[in-house]
C-alpha cells in the first residue's frame, strides 16, 4: 500500500492555539483526509514545543511548576483539536521520555561523526523566536537591537555552547535542491533559501547553560541541547527512530509533507536537512511554507489582542464553513487576511446558495414526485451529456489541483460544477416536467442527472467538508460514507436507482449579515482600549437575586418573563431572550446576578426591570449563576 506522511509543526504551548496554529492543522487534516480517500496508508502527526527559555519563563510568570504547566497547556492542544475532529495519528510532546530518548541518540551520533564541537557563543538571542542572530543580523534602534523577525528586543548571551558544522553541509544541500527541483514550496520559498545556501552556511550554536529545561546533552548535562534542533526531531522520534520499536519509521520516513509556517522555513529547510545528512537519513521530500494568516490586515499577537480563538468561530458558524472558507479564499502558500465578513459572505453565497440549493431543489423534487425515491435515468440529451462531461472532467482536475495543494482552485473547479447543476436546473425546468405526466421519464433523467452529481460533489468534498459530506450522504440514502473513497468516483452512473431519500433540513441556513456584524461591533466596542475606572465600576448596583416564578411570554418565542427576588430591593419583573436555551424548570430556583440600577425598559409590552448577566459565543448562551449549594446567600447581596 502506498504511504504518505505528513505533519504540522509541534505548536509551543506557552501560549493557546490560535487562529494560525489551527490553519495549519486543517490544512494537515485536509490533506491526511484527502491522501485516506485516495487509498494511501496516511500517517499525520501533529503535537507540541515544550523546551526552550520561552516555555520556562511563561510557566515561571504563572508561578506553576514547568512540567505541570507543560502538561496543562499540551492538553488545551489536545482538546482542541479533537473537538474540531482533527484526524491526526499521533500527538507528540517534547517532553515525552521517548522523544528525549531519541534527541539524544541523534546527538551521540553527530558528535561521534565530527559534526559537533564545544565552542563560546556570543551574540544574540530572542527568545520569542528562540534563535540565535548576530550582530550584522540585528535591528539597531534607540541603541537596542531588535530581532529581524518579530521585532522583540533581543538578548545578549556569552555562554559556552556546543556548536554544529552547518558550514559543512551548505555544498551538498545546494546539490539536493539542484536535484530536487520542488524540494521546498512554494518556488519563492525555494529560491530565499537557496539564496541564504549561496551565501554560505554558518556554523550554529545547539546548547544552552544558562537555564535547564531541556534535554540534556548525552555527557555533558551541564548542557541542553537548543530547542529548535531538540523539537525537529520530533518528526522521526514519534515513528520510533532508533528505538526498540522503529516499525513505523521504516514504513513511513522519509515524510511526504512538512507542512509549515514560512517564518520558520529555515529550521526546516536547511537545519533540518544538514542534520539529517550529518546522521545519514534520508530527507523529507517536501516542505511545504505557507503564508501567514493577517486579522483586518495586522499581523496576529497576544501582544496585539487579536489573537482570533478559533473556537468562537467554529461554534459560529460550524467546522466546516470555517475549513472551507480558509481554503476558498486564503491562497495557499500567500499571505491572506481572515475576515469574519467574508466568512459569512463566502456561507450565503458558496454554501447556502451554491451547494446548499442544489442539493435542496434536487432532493425536494425527487421527494414530491418520484416519492423519495431515486428515479430511473432514460435517454440522454446533450445537456445530459455536457454535464455528465463536465462532472467527469471536475474529478481530474479536482485531484491534480489536491495532489499540487492548490486548494483554492481545487474548490473553485468544484464549484464550477455546482454552478453548472443550478443552470442545469434552470435550462431543463424540472418543474414544468413535472406537470406534464407524458414527461416523466424525462423528469426522472434529470433529477438522476442531478442526484449524480450531487453524489459526486459530497465525494470530493470527503477530505475537506467531511461533515458537510457525510450529511449529503446520509440524504441521498447511500450508506458507508466512513469507508467511501476513489473508487466511487470510478464512473459516471454509480449512485443506485431506488435508493430512498431524507430531504433533510437545509445545510447551510443563510445568514443575517448586517446583523451578525452588528453583535461583531459590539463584542469589539467591548475590548481593548475602551478602559473603565473603579469609579465607573462603582455605578453599577449589581446584585444576586433569586428567580421565583418564570414562564414564556406570548408570541416572542425567544423571551422569559421572570419574577425575581432581589431581598431588600423588592420583588421585580424581568424580561429575558432565554427562551431557546433553557426549559422554566432548569431556571426556577436559581440565584443569579442582575444590573438593579439598569433603567427600566419596556420590553413586548412588558416592563422589564434590570438586566440578567448571561455569557454568550454565538451558540451558547449560559446564564451567570451563584455557586451556592447550601443557600446561604441571600438575595439582594452585593456584587463587587
Ligand atoms: O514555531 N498564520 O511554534 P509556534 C498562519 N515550536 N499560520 C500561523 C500563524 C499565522 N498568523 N501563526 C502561527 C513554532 N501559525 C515551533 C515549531 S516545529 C519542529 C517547531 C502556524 O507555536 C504556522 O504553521 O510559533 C507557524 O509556522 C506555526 O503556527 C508556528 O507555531
Ligand atoms: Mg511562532
Amino acid at each position: 500500500m502506498k504511504t504518505f506522511y505528513v505533519t504540522t509543526p509541534i505548536y509551543y504551548i506557552n501560549a493557546d492555539p490560535h487562529i494560525g496554529s489551527a490553519y495549519t492543522t486543517f490544512i494537515a487534516d485536509v490533506v491526511a483526509r484527502y491522501k485516506r480517500f485516495r487509498g494511501y496508508d496516511v500517517f499525520f502527526l501533529t503535537g507540541t514545543d515544550e523546551h526552550g527559555q520561552k516555555v520556562y519563563r511563561s510557566a515561571k510568570k504563572a508561578g506553576v511548576d514547568v512540567k505541570q504547566f507543560t502538561d496543562e497547556h499540551a492538553k488545551r492542544f489536545v482538546k482542541l483539536w479533537d473537538s474540531f475532529d482533527i484526524t491526526y495519528d499521533r500527538f507528540i510532546r517534547t517532553t515525552d521520555e521517548k522523544h528525549m530518548k531519541v534527541v539524544q541518540n541523534l546527538f551521540t551520533k553527530m558528535y561521534s561523526n565530527g559534526d559537533i564541537y564545544k565552542g563560546n557563543y556570543e551574540g544574540w538571542y530572542c527568545i520569542q523566536c528562540e534563535s540565535y542572530y548576530t550582530d550584522k543580523d540585528a535591528i539597531k534602534k534607540d541603541g537596542e537591537r531588535l530581532c529581524p523577525d518579530c521585532g522583540r528586543p533581543l538578548e545578549y548571551i556569552s555562554e559556552e555552547n556546543y556548536f554544529f558544522r552547518l558550514s559543512k553541509y551548505t555544498k551538498p544541500l545546494l546539490k539536493y535542491f539542484e536535484e530536487h527541483s520542488d524540494f521546498v514550496e512554494p518556488a519563492f520559498r525555494k529560491n530565499e533559501m537557496l539564496r541564504i545556501l549561496q551565501r554560505g552556511l554558518e556554523d550554529i550554536s545547539v546548547s544552552r547553560t544558562s537555564f535547564n529545561w531541556g534535554i540534556p546533552f548525552p555527557g555533558d548535562p551541564e548542557h541542553v541541547i537548543y530547542v529548535w534542533v531538540d523539537a525537529l526531531i520530533n518528526y522521526v522520534s514519534a515513528l520510533g527512530y532508533s528505538t526498540e520499536d522503529p516499525h513505523l519509521y521504516e514504513k513511513f520516513w522519509p515524510a511526504d509533507l512538512h507542512l509549515i509556517g514560512k517564518e520558520i522555513n529555515r529550521f526546516h529547510s536547511l537545519i533540518w536537512p544538514a542534520m539529517l545528512l550529518s546522521v545519514g537519513l534520508p530527507l523529507p521530500k517536501k516542505i511545504y511554507a505557507h503564508g501567514w494568516l493577517t486579522v483586518e490586515g495586522e499581523k496576529i499577537s497576544k501582544s496585539r489582542g487579536n489573537a482570533i480563538d478559533p473556537r468562537l468561530i467554529v461554534n459560529k458558524y460550524g467546522l466546516d464553513a470555517l475549513r472551507y472558507y480558509l481554503l476558498r479564499e486564503i491562497t495557499f502558500g500567500y499571505d491572506g487576511d481572515f475576515s469574519e465578513k467574508r466568512l459569512m459572505e463566502r456561507i450565503n453565497s458558496d454554501l447556502a446558495n451554491d451547494l446548499g440549493n442544489l442539493v435542496l431543489r434536487t432532493l425536494a423534487m425527487i421527494e414530491q414526485n418520484f416519492n423519495s425515491r431515486v428515479p430511473k435515468p432514460s435517454i440522454s440529451m446533450s445537456t445530459d451529456e455536457s454535464l455528465k462531461e463536465l462532472a467527469l472532467e471536475t474529478i481530474g482536475k479536482f485531484f491534480d489541483a489536491m495532489d499540487s495543494y492548490k486548494f483554492t482552485d481545487a474548490l473553485t473547479i468544484l464549484w464550477k460544477l455546482i454552478k453548472r447543476g443550478n443552470k442545469y436546473i434552470d435550462e431543463t425546468e424540472p418543474w414544468l416536467l413535472a406537470k406534464d405526466a407524458s414527461k416523466k421519464e424525462r423528469l426522472g433523467t434529470v433529477l438522476y442527472n442531478l442526484a449524480e452529481v450531487i453524489r459526486i460533489v459530497a465525494l470530493l468534498l470527503k477530505p475537506i467538508m467531511p461533515d458537510t459530506s457525510y450529511k449529503i450522504y446520509e440524504q441521498l440514502g447511500i450508506k458507508g460514507w466512513e469507508d467511501a473513497a476513489d473508487e466511487a468516483l470510478k464512473e459516471w452512473g454509480m449512485l443506485k436507482v431506488n435508493s430512498v431519500i431524507h430531504k433533510g433540513k437545509p445545510l447551510f441556513p443563510r445568514l443575517d449579515i448586517e446583523k451578525e456584524e452588528r453583535v461583531i461591533k459590539l463584542m469589539e466596542e467591548k475590548k481593548g482600549e475602551n478602559l473603565v475606572t473603579i469609579e465607573d465600576f462603582k455605578r453599577l448596583d449589581m446584585r444576586v437575586a433569586k428567580i421565583e416564578r418564570l414562564e414564556k411570554v406570548p408570541n416572542a418565542d425567544k423571551l422569559f418573563r421572570l419574577e425575581i427576588d432581589v431581598g431588600p430591593l423588592g420583588k421585580r419583573q424581568l424580561v429575558a431572550g432565554l427562551a431557546k436555551y433553557y426549559t422554566p424548570e432548569e431556571l426556577v430556583g436559581k440565584k443569579i446576578v442582575i444590573i438593579a440600577n439598569l433603567k427600566p425598559a419596556r420590553i413586548f409590552g412588558l416592563i422589564s426591570n434590570g438586566m440578567l448577566l448571561a455569557s454568550e459565543d454565538g451558540k451558547h448562551v449560559k446564564v451567570l449563576t451563584v455557586d451556592d449549594p447550601e443557600d446561604e446567600v441571600a438575595p439582594g447581596a452585593v456584587i463587587g
